[in-house]
């Protein structure tokens, strides 16, 4: 999609992060917006206004005054120009600022001021991350309706790996051609979404579980959402940054709860995502105290969990939409189609564990969806936003769509 038209302020802060800011000024030029950069002055220990200036194709601000003239760039105007204000990156110290109203610099003035949407894309290393202030500023700037770009995976600059890295450019631009496209095609729809693993518990501090992060449920979640659906979620044990009042959302841990909770809304739902990785067996009893290491090994029983997609495929209505997911390690292409079938859904989502950037806990996803009446439309590897989206168009290509 195409953003000729669009005001865009670019905020960028402090961070090595800013590096990449480079690259998303010249995708959203590409993309015909026009993009006004304010900096922090600690970005500029990062990148040089002249690089940005030179991508933007206008003056990178920074101070309240212009020069030495008198006169000030005015942050009330700049506020009201911009159709969207994105901070990216943003700092652990400038989300402070912004979540507490503080206004030191041009560029928290002009959030103050900014009657627009405002999207956030923080960057920072792992622990500050997860620092409880760092999470609770974001969970404020969201209660205001700030739109969080939520940090990626994998190696961070500390040499530390794990979440922290800023949305790469391309998924960014992603995000926000999606919030311009402005799709409702879901509007009025009501969603169900399984997500996450499930914790089957052994004893009171043991679990059976897997290497689900519920990132692709969310994804699906966020499309939905962006499209226009009401989104009911029932989510295993994850964590993630996430707003949970923007859905219906339901937090659960075994099998047995995650299909109580969606065989009660069930009848109510238009489309069912099953993208939860469920425990297929349990522990047959959970004991009631830590097991002890006594014996050289212990053989558990395990007994068959319920399955959800299977069960509520039973009760599926003909006006009702089941999406499945399969992930498998062999024969991949028959065990999903043989599932489709069985589990009665619509359509049924492979991803395959062999596939790299595909699967568990990544940012990207590589998928081949089937369809009940036969078609089959397969994926690059992609930003798991963009395979959501993709599902979604797929959803509907299915004959009880209306
Ligand atoms: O969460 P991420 O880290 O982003 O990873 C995403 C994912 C790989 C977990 C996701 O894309 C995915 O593939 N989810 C389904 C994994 C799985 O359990 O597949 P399965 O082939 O075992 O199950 C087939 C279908 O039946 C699935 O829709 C599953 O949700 C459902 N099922 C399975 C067992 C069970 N007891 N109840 C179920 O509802």
């Amino acid at each position: 999609m195409s953003l000729k038209g669009k005001k865009i302020i670019l905020g960028v802060t402090g961070s090595i992060a800013a590096y990449k800011s480079a690259l998303l000024t010249r995708i959203l030029v590409k993309a015909g917006a026009e993009v006004q950069i304010i900096m922090s002055a600690s970005a500029f220990d990062f990148i040089t206004p002249l690089t940005l200036a030179t991508l933007s194709k206008r003056p990178v601000l920074s101070q309240f005054q212009k020069d030495d003239t008198g006169v000030w760039n005015n942050h009330v105007e700049l506020g009201l120009w911009a159709d969207l204000f994105l901070v990216a990156p943003i700092s652990a110290n400038t989300l402070a600022k912004f979540a507490n109203g503080l206004c030191d610099n041009l560029l928290t003035a002009t959030y103050l001021s900014a009657r627009c949407p405002v999207m956030i894309a923080p960057a920072m290393d792992l622990d500050m991350y997860q620092h409880p202030s760092v999470l609770a500023n974001i969970h404020k700037l969201e209660s205001f309706g700030n739109i969080l770009l939520d940090a990626e995976s994998g190696e961070l600059a500390s040499g530390l790996s794990g979440q922290g890295r800023m949305m790469e450019p391309e998924n960014i631009l992603a995000r926000i051609q999606e919030f311009f496209s402005g799709k409702s095609d879901f509007q009025g729809k009501k969603v169900l979404i399984t997500m996450g693993p499930t914790q089957e518990a052994l004893d009171p501090v043991r679990y059976i579980s897997n290497h689900s992060s519920g990132k692709m449920g969310l994804a699906l979640a966020h499309a939905f959402k962006g499209r226009g659906a009401e989104v009911y979620i029932v989510s295993g044990p994850i964590s993630l940054t996430v707003n949970r009042c923007d859905f219906h959302w339901q937090d659960v841990k075994s099998a047995k709860e995650m299909y109580e909770k969606s065989l009660s809304i069930h009848r109510e739902m238009d489309i069912c995502v099953f993208a939860a990785a469920v425990a297929d067996y349990g522990p047959a009893e959970v004991a009631p105290e830590k097991i002890k290491k006594n014996e050289t090994s212990l053989v558990i029983n395990l007994v068959k969990n319920v399955d959800i997609a299977a069960s509520l495929g039973e009760k599926k209505r003909a006006d009702q939409i089941h999406v499945g997911f399969a992930l498998e390690t062999e024969n991949e292409v028959d065990n999903a189609k043989k599932k489709l079938a069985k589990k009665n859904f619509d359509i049924i989502v492979l991803n395959s564990m062999k596939e790299s950037g595909a699967g568990f806990q990544l940012d990207t996803n590589k998928v081949r969806v089937f369809h009940a009446s036969g078609l089959m439309v397969e994926s690059k590897v992609a930003p798991k936003n963009q395979i959501a989206n993709l599902i979604l168009d797929q959803i509907k290509n299915i004959p009880v769509w209306v």
